[in-house]
Order: structure tokens, then sequence, then C-alpha cells
């Protein structure tokens, strides 16, 4: 299976190690927004989008590559990191994808180290993360996207 993984990581690198980890497990590719090529994008099967949450969203860049996007049918997937790491902001990424043609097949959300604002004070909250034990779960949640 061809797989991609797309991610915007520009804070702290925290949806990188996400990213990484799970292209480990799928044998995917690993690829920066700006770094996709839009010719060549129907040529994989599953494709991963990911980023950091920003006040509420995903980071703009991510959006946009989305929107730029031709009509897909590959399988694709959502993956976040943010202060909060809930997956309660992933249907505004979902219905932009599915816009596009895409079936989602899941998602991953994971507390990362957090910086905004007066979190900087204190060094941040979250720090570490994503953790071993995050990047396992990462793993995890990619193996099961293998299974049919
Ligand atoms: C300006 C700013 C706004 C943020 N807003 C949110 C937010 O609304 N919800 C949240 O959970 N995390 C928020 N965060 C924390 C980031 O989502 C978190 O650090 C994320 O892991 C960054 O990912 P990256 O290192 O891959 O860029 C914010 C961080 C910054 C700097």
């Amino acid at each position: 299976m061809k797989a991609l993984l797309v991610y915007v990581s520009v804070e702290h690198g925290n949806t990188e190690k996400v990213a990484i980890a799970m292209a480990e497990v799928l044998g995917a590719e690993v690829k920066k927004a700006e770094e996709v090529v839009l010719s060549s994008i129907s040529d994989y099967e599953l494709i991963g989008f990911g980023s950091g949450i920003f006040y509420g969203k995903f980071h703009p860049d991510l959006l946009k590559l989305v929107d730029d996007l031709p009509r897909l049918n590959a399988r694709s997937f959502i993956f976040s990191t943010g202060g909060v790491g809930s997956h309660k902001l992933h249907p505004q990424l979902r219905k932009k994808l599915e816009d596009k043609g895409m079936k989602v097949v899941g998602g991953f959300s994971c507390k990362a180290w957090d910086t905004y604002g007066a979190f900087k004070i204190l060094g941040g909250i979250n720090k570490g993360r994503p953790n071993e034990e995050d990047l396992k779960k990462a793993r995890a949640f990619a193996e099961g996207l293998l299974r049919p």
C-alpha cells in the first residue's frame, strides 16, 4: 500500500514526532505540507493529515493544502497534537477531506508541549510530550490502519 503522511509542525516539532512514528509502521512517505506535489498525490492509497492545534483550529497551511487538493478517492486519516490533545476539533478537517471525496478512516490526537501565552512563563504545559508512551499509542493507531 502506498501511503503518505502530510504534516505541519512549526511550533516544537511535536506533530512531526507523531508523523514519523506512524510512518515507520505504515512504511509511508512523510512530507511537510509545503513539500507536497499536488500532481502526484493521487498515487497514494492512504494519506494522513496532521498538525498542531492553534486557537482551536488545524494549522492554516494544512487547511490550505487540503483546499488545494484535487478530488481523491484515497483513504485518509487525521492526527493532531495540542495542549488539550483532543479529537473534538477533528470534524473541521474531516469535513474538508470528505468534500474532496476521501474516506476518513480514523483519527489520533495527543497532548503535546504547549508554550502558548502565559504557559510560557512556567516552561509550558505537557513538557516532554509527545513522550514514548504517546508515540507507542501513535504506532498502535497506525497498526490498526493496516488491518482490513
Ligand atoms: C499561538 C498558539 C495557539 C495554540 N492554541 C491551541 C489550542 O487552541 N488548543 C490546543 O490544544 N493547543 C493549542 N496550542 C498548543 C499547540 O497546539 C501545541 O504546542 C502543538 O503540539 C504544536 O504542534 P507542533 O509543535 O507540531 O507545531 C497553541 C499554541 C500556540 C503557540
